[in-house]
């Protein structure tokens, strides 16, 4: 799969270990930054992984920034991204399968390496279940629209 990752000064060291992490997995990586712990703005780096997701290349985008929070809204704000906070397994599974989301964000701040390494695990394993959901997510798309 195709992923391209980004994130902020405060998301950037984790934000590296789950690049390597996919990298190690077999992924094909695009990393949109930031590169260090220089401080940068969140707004940058959400838009640039939903442009990713949107446009292309990539099929799936990890963000992350102190929160998750803030990198969410950004990467929200590109029409077709469906950018979701995910804490641990619980979130990231549902993320997926209810919402189809296309983007996972993590707080560098709030969630610890290993939790958030097993969520991006589940993120990736779970499929989007459909059904009842569909028509949730058809509603979502036509807010793009009419707002
Ligand atoms: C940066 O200090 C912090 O505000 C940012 O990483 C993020 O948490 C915003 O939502």
């Amino acid at each position: 799969m195709q992923i391209a990752v980004a994130s902020d000064h405060a998301g950037f060291t984790l934000k590296q270990a789950l690049a390597d992490h996919l990298r190690d997995l077999g992924h094909v990586v695009t990393d949109l930054g930031t590169d260090g712990e220089e401080p940068v703005d969140y707004p940058d780096f959400g838009a640039a992984v939903g442009r990713a997701v949107t446009a292309g290349p990539a099929d799936l985008g990890v963000c992350v920034c102190g929160t998750g929070i803030g990198i969410s809204i950004a990467a929200n704000k590109i029409p077709g991204v469906r950018a979701a906070v995910v804490h641990d397994v619980s979130s990231a599974h549902l993320a997926r399968a209810h919402n189809d989301a296309n983007v996972a964000c993590f707080g560098a701040r709030l969630t610890g390496g290993t939790t958030a390494l097993d969520a991006l695990d589940t993120f990736l394993a779970t499929s989007f279940e459909a059904g009842r959901h569909l028509r949730r997510i058809a509603k979502i798309d036509r807010l793009e629209e009419d707002e």
